[in-house]
């Protein structure tokens, strides 16, 4: 291995240092721009020369260590000097979940670097909703290895309004146990929502583009104290693509971001946004890596046309080094494989995958429990959608949106609902319908199964007998 050269740069102080990495390259006769990396940080710049591209094999040590460390963290990758490159799934001293967004171009490596992920997030026993909106192309492998997959827009508001049903049954449940954090696997599993290529569901003109902005919004600010994550992978040319900015903003200040090869679109856009702090510049990601020659007519030597490409490279916006160029680690077959690429399932491991804790099945409903998909995910999770109205005519009733059903159906109606009325909390929460119970039998005794079977007698959701223990925890409490 050859030297590493280390130069540190200073601008005069207020200055913020620029600079065009090909044409930096070029000054210092470099002819593969990726043996060059540029930190900088306002006036302080760093730069570092390598013998050759640091990055070209990120070799995962093995699948074993994709499991989080005691800081909530996985290791998905390395940066160019060799640090590790971890995302965080879970906070453990405030006991939350996080926000994570990966976005890039197409072909970046968005899906391979999410299916690290996903089986980082398997073998951390977080359990996993996830929705590929490419009809299940996009991480093949992921089935079996997560608690819910589902392959249409409809399956993937599905999965939102039941991931967020859930979130509001835990927010009753740990309010009544007088529980103010979540505690991983204490009693439940931390949980995480994934959409990959979201940008098919939140784009302009996507049927449910507001109904998905709605429940990546509440479940981005809320879920996070109940321990419930929301992951999006996301192509994406303009902010404005993602459901609106304002979404976008938050998340991409607050949770895990990873950037991966970008479009001078979204550069711009980013910057004019404020999402990239001042003063720090990214280098751009070239589609391929190594150098051009320039071969004449006359010479022997022909260019190799099968240059390596550089998917999986970009940057963690949000981590401690956010300029140091990053790669995930490189993962799966050489060449590709007939189906199912085994390299792949090693990575999620033959070990089980957690799913949902019992005690909120009742509240995920049909969709869940039957792992359902399309349409008729749609219709178990939303009813509300496909009920008759009052006056028994219109064209929004159950037969008039049954046609479209399965895999990419798109005929369903466009939400009116912004904020759906949760089926948990019903109109009264199970707390308050105990407390009725109770107070309607003046003072005498009753045992849970008694408080249950007058509980579920009161018109209201049916709940479970642990439901109820819980709410008479909390009262007694
Ligand atoms: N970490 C990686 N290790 C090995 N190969 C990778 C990695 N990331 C990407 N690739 C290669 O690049 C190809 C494109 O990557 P991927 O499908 O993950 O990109 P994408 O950003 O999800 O693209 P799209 O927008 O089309 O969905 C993969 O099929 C794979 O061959
Ligand atoms: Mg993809």
């Amino acid at each position: 291995m050859g030297l590493i050269y280390e130069l540190t740069v200073a601008a005069p102080p207020g200055d913020v240092i620029g600079y065009d990495m090909a044409r930096l390259a070029d000054a210092m006769d470099i002819k593969d721009p990726a043996r060059l990396a540029v930190e900088t940080h306002g006036s302080q710049g760093l730069v570092t020369i390598y013998p050759e591209d640091p990055l070209a094999d990120v070799l995962l040590p093995d699948p074993e260590y994709l499991v989080m460390d005691s800081t909530g963290r996985i290791w998905v990758g390395l940066h160019h000097n060799g640090r590790r490159t971890r995302l965080r799934l879970y906070d453990p001293k405030s006991g939350s979940a996080q926000r994570m967004l990966l976005f890039g171009t197409t072909g970046a490596g968005k899906s391979t670097g999410g299916q690290i992920i996903l089986a980082g997030m398997k073998r951390s026993g977080v359990g996993v909703f996830y929705a590929d909106l490419k009809g299940g192309q996009s991480a093949p492998e992921a089935r079996g290895n997560c608690d819910w997959c589902v392959y249409t827009q409809e399956g993937a508001i599905a999965q939102l309004r039941t991931f967020w049903n859930v979130m509001k049954a835990r927010e009753i449940r740990y309010a009544a146990a007088g529980r103010s954090k979540f505690l991983m696997d204490r009693p439940d599993p931390l949980m995480y929502m994934v959409v990959d290529e979201a940008n098919r569901l939140l784009e302009k003109g996507a049927p449910y583009r507001d109904e998905a902005t709605f429940y990546i919004k509440d479940i981005g600010r809320t879920g996070r104290s109940l321990g419930m994550g929301i992951a999006l992978f996301a192509q994406a040319g303009h902010l404005e693509e993602l459901g609106g900015s304002d979404t976008l903003r938050s998340m991409l200040k607050e949770g895990e971001v990873i950037l991966l090869r970008w479009t001078s679109n979204l550069m711009r856009q980013l910057v004019s946004d404020g999402l990239l702090p001042a003063g720090q510049k990214l280098a751009a990601i070239p589609k391929y890596a190594g150098a051009v020659e320039l071969v004449s007519q006359f010479d022997d030597t022909e260019a190799d046309e099968d240059r390596p490409g550089t998917q999986g490279s970009g940057y963690h916006l949000s981590g401690l080094h956010p300029t140091a160029r990053t790669r995930f680690f490189k993962v799966g077959s050489e060449m590709p494989t007939d189906g199912l690429d085994p390299e792949m399932l090693a990575l999620y491991g033959d070990g089980p995958h957690s799913v949902l804790e019992k005690e909120s099945w009742q509240d995920a409903g049909e969709a869940y429990v039957g792992k359902l998909d399309g349409m008729e995910a749609y219709q178990a999770a939303c009813p509300e959608k496909f009920e008759e109205p009052e006056d028994g005519g219109g064209g929004r009733g159950r037969g008039g949106n049954r046609g479209g059903g399965g895999r990419g159906a798109r005929s369903a109606p466009v939400p009116v609902i912004p904020a759906p009325e949760p089926r948990t909390a019903g109109r009264l929460n199970l707390t308050d319908r105990v407390l009725a119970v109770l107070e309607n039998n003046d003072g005498e005794e009753l045992d849970a199964q008694e408080i249950l079977a007058a509980v579920n007698a009161d018109g209201g959701r049916k709940v479970s007998l642990g439901g109820v223990r819980n709410a008479l925890t909390g009262l007694h409490g």
